[in-house]
Parts: structure tokens; sequence; C-alpha cells
């Protein structure tokens, strides 16, 4: 038997739903409403009167009860709810890995993208049901919601990669989603 700093969990199965979207046994659900997105669209004002109006859910994450420590592999069910503010399709925070490592996002429901960063260069996948997502390290991350219905995505990630939200703030995201005229994405450079 290996030794550990930190024993790891006891293997056990998870019940995943695909269609009501639940991971069973489930672990900390994360609700972020608008308030929670400061600084991240284009428009602050839209923005701000959003966040002091109906402030409304952006995304949810549910988790797996596998906790967030090196060595593990958590998984988590973002879904996130269709809607823009002021033409800036809604979208997850988006982050950083502190320690640079992989990650995967499999597409369960709706129509989505995943925004990749990696400071320099910008990458955009088309998300539908069955497609995995590939993000390598050293990609900041963010989902985006490019469709009608709430869009829904499993993701497996190696526990201790951490998550640097500020990174998004101080460099972007390379590229911001809307939707142009024939309801297909437009991304635009992301200009502050
Ligand atoms: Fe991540």
């Amino acid at each position: 038997m290996p030794e550990y700093l930190t024993p790891p969990v006891s293997p056990f199965a998870i019940a995943f739903d695909a269609e009501r979207l639940t991971l069973s046994p489930e672990g900390p659900t994360l609700t972020r409403r608008m308030s929670d997105l400061e600084g991240l669209f284009l428009d602050q004002s839209a923005w701000a009167e959003s966040a002091a109006g109906d402030n409304p859910v952006v995304y949810t994450v549910t988790s797996s009860p596998v906790p967030e420590i090196n060595r593990e592999l958590p998984q988590s069910i973002t879904t996130i709810f269709p809607g823009a503010t002021a033409g800036e399709l809604w979208m997850t925070k988006g982050h950083q890995h502190p320690d640079h490592q992989g990650e995967i996002y499999l597409a369960l429901k709706g129509r989505g993208g995943l925004l990749m960063f990696d400071g320099e260069r910008v990458e955009w996948l088309d998300m539908t049901p069955g497609t995995i997502g590939y993000i390598p390290p050293g990609w900041a991350h963010r989902s985006v919601n490019t469709g009608d219905e709430p869009y829904a995505f499993l993701a497996v990630y190696p526990g201790g990669a951490g998550h640097d939200y500020g990174w998004v703030l101080t460099h972007g995201m390379g590229s911001r989603a809307y939707l142009d005229a024939s309801g297909s994405v437009d991304l635009r450079p992301y200009a502050g």
C-alpha cells in the first residue's frame, strides 16, 4: 500500500443522471448569481443593474463528495441558464488552475461553448451533448450558454489543481461570446 500525506477516500459508486443532472451521493452545491460575476461582463452598468435588480441565478455547480485535494479526481455538473447581459451570453466566471493540470468537460444538455485562453491564444469549442472538451494544462477556461435552454456539462478535474478566478480579472479570456443576427456564436475581442 502506498502512503499518502492525506489518506484517499475509499472506493465508491456515484449514480450519475444525465437527464436530471444529479450526482448521488451529492457533495457541495454552488449557486452563482449575477452579483457574483462582478467585473466579468463588458457592460458594467448593465451588469450592475441586473445584480441590483432581480439578481438572477446565472449558473449552479453540483459536486460529488470526492474532495478537492491532491491526487483525488472530483466531478461536478455545471448548469448555465440561458440569457445575455447587454448581449454578452451568460457564462461561468472562468478560472485558471494555479497548479497547471488538465481537465475534461462532457456536455450533457443544451448548447454551449468552451472558451479557453492561455494568455495569448484563444480557443473556442462548440459543446453539444456527447462532446468532450479537453482543457490542457495552462489554459484558463470558461463555459458559455449559447442556446435558449439550460446548458449543462460534467467536469472531471484533478482535486489539487485549484481555482484561480482572479487570473481572469487580470488577464481576461481573450474573447467574449455574443450571438449574431442568425443566432450563430459571434466571438469578439475581449476589450477590457
Ligand atoms: Fe477547471
